[in-house]
Order: structure tokens, then sequence, then C-alpha cells
């Protein structure tokens, strides 16, 4: 059992997906949890859910103004964060030739800056407790990819990329930083994905899982937990996959 009584720790797109079952895993592990999104309906039934150990605050991740004002409010609910989870993100399929620079520009700002930018909020506390552990939630896209997924890939290779530097930066004073590169994980998300595709596709994807099924959000989240907890106490700038083994298959 991972336990993370005494932690504070704040999840990014915890209203829906696998930041909801992040959120429920850590705070079933005894932390206390606050919850970011921009889907402020959704985030708040979800925070209802895990009851007095949670609490909310809509923000746009790319916004560092709505970050620094987010984690600030969470701060006075919560006390200061002693784990992060960087988990919001967005799917693109864009077109090399075609797409602009503003699209590639909102690509990046989701699934790499916006990480920088809690993580730039929460690590004065961190790095003055000397105890830290931020995770992002990267994707099998960052080492393997197939046609469709432009610039997507490119962004969450760089947050792996942005997750060793970063370890090597607070390292030193206490501070741990993970990845976890899921595989193809049953949420809202893979349905707009699967929707967008053939109809073998999804049966195909499910065929390259060594382990024969797709991944649940909670498979993400009982590892998040432990990258969390003291028990990983040894353990930064890697890149851990919850893949099913498809990486292993495509090595
Ligand atoms: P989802 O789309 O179901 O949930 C994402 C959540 O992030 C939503 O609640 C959304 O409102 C929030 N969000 C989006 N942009 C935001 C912003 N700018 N600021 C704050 N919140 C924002 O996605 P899912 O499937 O739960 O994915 C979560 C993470 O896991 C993402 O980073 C995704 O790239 C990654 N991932 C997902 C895989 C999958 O198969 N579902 C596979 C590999 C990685």
């Amino acid at each position: 059992m991972i336990d993370l009584t005494g932690d504070v720790v704040l999840v990014t797109g915890a209203a829906r997906g696998i930041g909801a079952a992040i959120a429920e895993t850590v705070a079933g592990a005894g932390a206390r949890i606050g919850l970011l999104d921009v889907d402020t309906d959704r985030l708040r039934r979800q925070a209802d859910r895990l009851g007095t150990a949670a609490a909310w605050a809509t923000c746009d991740i790319t916004s560092e103004d709505e970050v620094s004002g987010a984690v600030a409010a969470l701060r006075e609910k919560l006390g200061p964060a002693t784990g992060l989870v960087n988990n919001a993100g967005r799917n693109a399929y864009g077109d090399p030739v075609a797409m602009t620079v503003a699209q590639w520009d909102e690509v990046f700002a989701v699934d790499l800056k916006g990480a920088w930018l809690t993580a730039r909020a929460v690590l004065p506390d961190m790095l003055a407790d000397g105890h830290g552990s931020i995770v992002n939630i990267a994707s099998m896209h960052a080492t393997l990819t197939c046609p469709g997924m432009f610039p997507y890939a490119a962004a969450k290779s760089g947050l792996v990329g942005l997750t060793r530097s970063l370890a090597l930066e607070v390292g030193p004073q206490g501070v741990r930083v993970n990845a976890v590169s899921p595989g193809y994980i049953e949420t809202d998300l893979l349905t707009e994905y699967f929707d967008r595709q053939p109809s073998h596709v999804r049966q195909a994807a499910t065929d390259k899982h060594v382990l024969g099924r797709l991944g649940s959000p909670h498979d993400v989240a009982t590892v998040v937990a432990f990258l969390l907890s003291d028990a990983a106490g040894f353990v930064t700038g890697a890149d851990w996959a919850v893949d099913g083994g498809v990486s292993a298959r495509f090595a």
C-alpha cells in the first residue's frame, strides 16, 4: 500500500480521465489533493466526490497568471504542495505543412509549457522544504509514434526532456522529477481519437498491447502514486512506461 499521509498533491487536468483517477488514488492513499482544470463544472463535481481532503481551482495551465493564482489559492486551503502531477494535455492531429504557427504554439503550450509553469509555481516550497515529487504525464508517443499525431509526439518528447533536465536541476535539493508514458488508456480522449479512425483501428491498437487489453486510468494512477511516494525515494529523471508492453514490442 502506498502511503501519502501528510502530503499535499496538485493534479492538473483532474476533472476527467487519467487526472480524475490520479486524484482519487492519491486521495485514497491519504494525501490532501488540489484539483486544477479548465472545466469548472466537472472539477467541482470531482472535488465533491473526494470530500474534505480535496480543494479545486479553475486554471488554464497555459496561463502564467492563472497558474500562479490557482497554486496560491490551493496553498491557502491545503498548505504547501509536496507533490505535483502534470497530467493536463491534449492530442494534436496537425498537418505539418498546413498547420499554422498559432496551432503549433497551442499544442506546445498545453503539452509542454504548462508543465514548466506549474512546476515553477510549486518548486519554491518544495526546495525550501528539501522534499518533493513531480510527475509529468507524457506518452508512448514520446519515444515511438504513428502517423497523424503531429506535433503531439514532439511536444511529449519535449516533456520527457524537461523531466530529465528538471530532475538534474532540483535533485540535489531533494526534489524528484519523473515522467509516466501511458499506452492507449480508455478515456474520453481516446474515444475522440478512435472516432477519427477507421473502425478496425481500435482492435489493431488493442492487439499491439502485449497484455491484450487497453489500459485503464487506474493503471496509470497507481504508478503515479508510487512515484509521488517515499517508496520511490531513489527514483528520479526516469520515464516510466505504463503501456501494457507496446514499447517493448516495438523497441
Ligand atoms: P482527457 O482529455 O480525458 O482529460 C484531460 C483533462 O485535461 C480534461 O479534463 C481537460 O479539461 C484538461 N485540460 C486540457 N487542457 C487544459 C488546460 N490548458 N489547462 C487545464 N486543464 C486542461 O485526457 P486523458 O486521456 O485523461 O489524458 C490525460 C493525459 O494523459 C494527457 O496529458 C494525455 O496526453 C496523456 N495520455 C493519454 C493517453 C490516453 O490513451 N488516454 C495515452 C498517453 C498519454
